[in-house]
């Protein structure tokens, strides 16, 4: 989006109290995303009252569920763009740009195409965030057709499309001139990448698409996310093994530990064969660090199935993990599910999941302290800097440096939290 606005003649800016222009890009896969949303439209409308030519879009999945709507309840927001719509943003800002009439624009189709979208120059798009010089996010595909019963996913991003893969290697090579180092690429499952194509494009699979973006010269380091662990082929596992620059980092979400919760949720596996692939995945990249995102308290989860929950969680021994509440989407299967649990149990569940995650987290990054490691400086200061390690841990380094955000450098981990870390460079020259 700020590319397209950087065309338009928009800049980025910090500061919401004095934009021309605010965009709230939008979440509501759990109740509590979509709440935040409300509570900061809430202010934006107190801002508003004082510089009535600022303009409000709503962005994203809130905005394409709740359409119209949205209006009714937030009468100052000017743009409500859905998930598929947000690459005509230019056409649509310039439309309410002039005048007090919103507009709505959450249309949704299933001929719709990702569009060869390329960044825009860097002269005129400069991010915001120091961050965004050096690594970015790049988009591969669209949408979803698993229908997890608890998701809502499906319905807000519309139907799983891949972008051409000569469009995104054309994208990140652009990325790479304009300075960026590391890569992101973003699926809502990439197993499944280039099985649904824009009309013309040639087939690719995902693991070629990696090999593809890998070759581009300069390009230091490349991730993706996410994967569903029903389609995790031998070919993705062995990327691990053959792709340089792709970092030791995995993100497989298993949402439950107990057969009979997964077949609910409507997930296509089981907890064996989940173990299988993570035994795969470690033998080709031990030093691997594992994540995953857990669902407590899905409708009709028992004491039984929790414990199993908890089970996985000590025989995987994830490094972190996401892990929530269930809560009811609109429109999805689970909302009629019987067996609903309370707001207490669910709550107790996700203490008891959360302590002992913290505690294998903390062990698992003490088993760091005493190595070296490779880290992407992030942000710098007078004394201190933080980098970022091959496995997306954060090391934080008391010590003066005339490295920039972007650059590799080795340091000697000395300390170890539940979240981060800690290293020194100093001794080792
Ligand atoms: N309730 C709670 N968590 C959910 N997620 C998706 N839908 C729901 C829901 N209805 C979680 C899943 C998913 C992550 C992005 O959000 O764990 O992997
Ligand atoms: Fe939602 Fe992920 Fe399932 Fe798709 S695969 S329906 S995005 S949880």
């Amino acid at each position: 989006m700020s590319q397209i606005l950087s065309t338009h003649g928009y800049a980025e800016s910090h500061d919401m109290e004095s934009a021309d222009l605010v965009i709230l890009n939008t979440c509501t896969i759990r109740a509590k995303a979509e709440q935040k949303v409300m509570s900061m439209l809430g202010a934006l409308r107190k801002i508003k009252v004082q510089r009535p030519g600022m303009k409000i879009c709503v962005a994203g999945c809130v905005a394409q569920q709740e359409g119209d709507h949205l209006l009714q309840r937030m009468p100052h927001v000017d743009l409500v763009l859905g998930t598929q719509n947000i690459y005509d943003l230019g056409t649509y800002i310039d439309r309410v740009a002039g005048t007090d009439r919103p507009v709505v624009a959450t249309t949704m189709s299933k001929a719709f195409r990702i569009p060869a979208f390329l960044p825009a120059d860097r002269k005129n798009s400069e991010p915001a965030d120091e961050l965004y010089s050096f690594k970015r996010f790049v988009t591969i595909m669209q949408g979803c057709d698993n229908y997890c019963s608890y998701c809502v996913v499906p319905y807000t991003r519309g139907r799983e499309i891949s972008r051409r893969a000569q469009d995104v290697v054309e994208e990140v090579r652009k990325l790479v001139a304009q300075g960026v180092r590391e890569v992101t690429l973003l699926g809502q499952n990439v197993n499944s990448y280039g099985r649904k194509l824009n009309g013309t494009a040639l087939p690719c699979t995902f693991p070629e698409l990696l090999h593809q973006v890998a070759e581009i010269r300069g390009l230091q380091r490349l991730r993706f996310t996410t994967s569903h662990p029903k389609d995790l082929s031998d070919e993705l596992i062995g990327c691990f093994r053959d792709i340089a620059i792709l970092c030791p980092q995995f993100h497989l979400p298993v949402q439950s530990g107990s057969d009979a919760v997964l077949k609910r949720m409507n997930r296509h596996y089981t907890i064996a064969n989940y173990l299988e692939r993570v035994e795969a995945l470690f033998s080709c990249r031990p030093d691997l660090a594992l994540t995953t995102d857990i669902i407590v308290g899905f409708p009709g989860e028992t004491d039984d199935d929790f414990a199993l929950t908890m089970d996985l969680l000590e025989r995987v021994r994830f490094h972190g993990s996401f892990s929530f509440k269930y809560s009811d989407r609109p429109g999805v299967r689970s909302c009629d599910f019987d067996g609903k649990i309370s707001e207490e149990v669910k709550s107790e569940r996700l203490a008891i999941f959360q302590r002992r995650q913290d505690e294998i987290s903390l062990a698992r990054n003490s088993a760091y302290v005493g190595s070296l490691l490779e880290i992407m400086i992030e942000r710098t200061s007078e004394n201190a800097f933080q980098g970022r390690t091959g496995t997306n841990h954060i090391v934080h380094v008391d010590e003066k440096t005339d490295l920039a955000p972007g650059d590799l450098l080795e340091v000697e981990i000395v300390h170890a939290g539940q979240h981060s870390l800690k290293g020194k460079v100093d001794s080792m020259h």
